[in-house]
């Protein structure tokens, strides 16, 4: 779709529902970079509302840089509330952030999305209106989402217009707020109608107030619900790759980090998302991935389907491999055995430890009678402890079993009393601060000999068992 001199909507109120990951940093910035738009961002959540509202030290969300963009906009032209019913009726674009997790339940369990809050908020939207609006996707979806949200939209309204765009979010956490200030490209897709083109120049011209125009790309809005799936397939395809390699150097004495670089140097190929890993997790890849794979099967794609569900269960093997390494490692048994894991979080420099391979791991060393002892720099002890009772109702660990393993798990806010006396030593996630501990130190205070498995290949220490070599 080429830029035509479309007569654009003047906004002057920006709502987004849903304060999370991607609500919170996104609209942060677009207020920052608009000065003259009111952004408010409303959650039924009133803790996580409260959090926004609160300390900037203790924002709900971990983002580097994000305290200061809070800092600059908050209370001027950026709000956080709980009267979504207010914040609806003042603005002309609303964003839908809410969360879309894979179905626990009925048809599609295990891969579709489950669209309940998003429906929810749609309801919400064309009950309480009473101007036209634009609403804006952010919510990764399945295609064709879009159709079905102006359906319920109109549906529920009397009288207003609705144009529905995709927007979806590509940041990354750790760096959401460069992501947002630097984006390589931002996606717009909506209708090729007037009023949909109308809307789409609406949009263009609040990302274009720090991004150039050839960043900012528009597309139908199949196209667009569709590029997100298909980015996030493609780049975790590119780590189950590495990672299904990493088991064969593992066999071969080749080096899985020496091979990266060696083929990450073709420019053809590129030497992003290369690194050997535990495995991937974040809230996004294994999602976005089984929605793939279902919206294949649905369409009766089999072997389409086939393929990208390949790469998750690569990254399960990954996990499963790692926890399997360790238990070999320490003679096969890892009964009543102190175990320490270095990291929750699903990577450095977020709190968000959603999907983490941590998880796993530690589960499949309680179910061996392990000692799991877990430190991570940001995520906290009631996060763990509800991620890994998440797994267990998710998988149906019996109650009687869940109360013999929470024992057995023991959350530490230093370092160092999670490792010593510990007869392992497992990094799960890449944090800095790991890489400058003081390593000989720490291995005298562990059992002998001494067992240090370095999922992300980050330490520089003689025996260390790393991924891949
Ligand atoms: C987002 C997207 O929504 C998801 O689809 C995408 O794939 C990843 O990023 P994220 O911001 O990370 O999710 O989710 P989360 O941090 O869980 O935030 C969602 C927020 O929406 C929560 O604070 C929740 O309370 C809120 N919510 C949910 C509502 O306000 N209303 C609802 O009906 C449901
Ligand atoms: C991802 C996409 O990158 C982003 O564009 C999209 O909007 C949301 O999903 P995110 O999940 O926040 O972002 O983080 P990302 O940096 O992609 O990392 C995902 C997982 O892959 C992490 O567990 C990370 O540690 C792992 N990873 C990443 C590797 O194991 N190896 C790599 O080379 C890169």
């Amino acid at each position: 779709m080429a830029f035509k001199k479309t007569i654009i909507m003047k906004i002057k109120n920006i709502c987004c529902i849903g304060a999370g990951y991607v609500g919170g940093p996104t609209m942060s910035v677009i207020a920052l970079k608009n000065p003259q738009i009111i952004v408010t961002v409303v959650d039924i959540n009133k803790d996580r509302i409260d959090a926004w509202n609160g300390p900037l030290d203790s924002l709900p969300v971990f983002e580097p840089g994000l305290s200061e963009v809070v800092k600059e906009t908050r209370g001027k032209n950026l709000f956080f509330s709980t009267d979504i019913d207010s914040a609806i009726k003042k603005a002309e674009m609303i964003f839908i952030s809410v969360n879309t997790p894979t179905k626990t339940y009925g048809e599609g369990i295990g891969f579709a999305s489950d669209l309940t809050y998003l429906e929810q908020s749609a309801r919400h939207i064309g009950r309480v209106a009473n101007t036209d609006k634009i609403i804006v996707e952010k919510s990764t979806l399945p295609v064709r989402t879009a159709e079905k949200i102006k359906e319920v939209l109109e549906a529920e309204s009397r009288d207003n217009k609705f144009e529905v765009l995709s927007n979806p979010e590509f940041l990354a956490e750790g760096t959401a707020i460069d992501d947002l200030l630097n984006a390589d490209r931002v996606l717009i897709g909506g209708d090729e109608t007037e009023s949909g083109k109308k809307a789409v120049e609406t949009l263009v011209s609040i990302y274009n107030s720090w991004l150039p125009k050839e960043r900012i790309l528009t597309t139908n809005v199949w196209s667009s619900e569709l590029s997100k799936l298909a980015a996030n397939a493609m780049l975790a395809q590119r780590i189950s790759s590495i990672n299904s390699l990493s088991a064969l150097c593992e066999k071969t004495g080749a080096s899985i980090d020496e091979l990266s670089k060696a083929i990450g140097m073709d420019s053809r190929i590129g030497p992003k998302f290369l690194k050997a890993s535990v495995g991937f997790g974040g809230s996004c890849f294994q999602k976005d991935i089984l929605n793939l794979v279902y919206l294949c099967k649905y369409y009766g794609l089999e072997e389409v389907a086939e393929y990208w569900h390949q790469v998750v269960k690569i990254n399960d093997y990954q996990k499963q491999r790692f926890a399997k390494n360790i238990i070999e490692g320490l003679n096969g048994t890892v009964n009543k055995k102190k175990i320490s894991i270095l990291g929750w979080a699903f990577k450095k420099d977020t709190n968000d430890s959603r999907e983490s391979a941590s998880i796993y791991i530690t589960h499949q060393l309680l179910e061996e009678g392990a000692y799991v002892h877990i430190y991570d720099p940001m995520v906290k002890k009631d996060q763990i402890l509800s991620d890994i009772k998440y797994l267990w109702e998710s998988t149906e660990v019996s109650s009687k079993l869940q109360k013999q393993y929470l024992k057995n798990i023991f959350y530490h806010k230093n370092h160092f009393s999670a490792i010593e006396q510990s007869y392992a030593v497992s990094i799960l996630t890449e944090w800095d601060e790991f890489k400058k501990y003081d390593w000989e130190k720490l291995k005298k205070s562990m059992i002998k000999p001494i067992k240090i498995f370095d999922g992300r290949n980050i330490l520089e220490i003689q025996d260390a068992i790393y991924i891949g070599k």
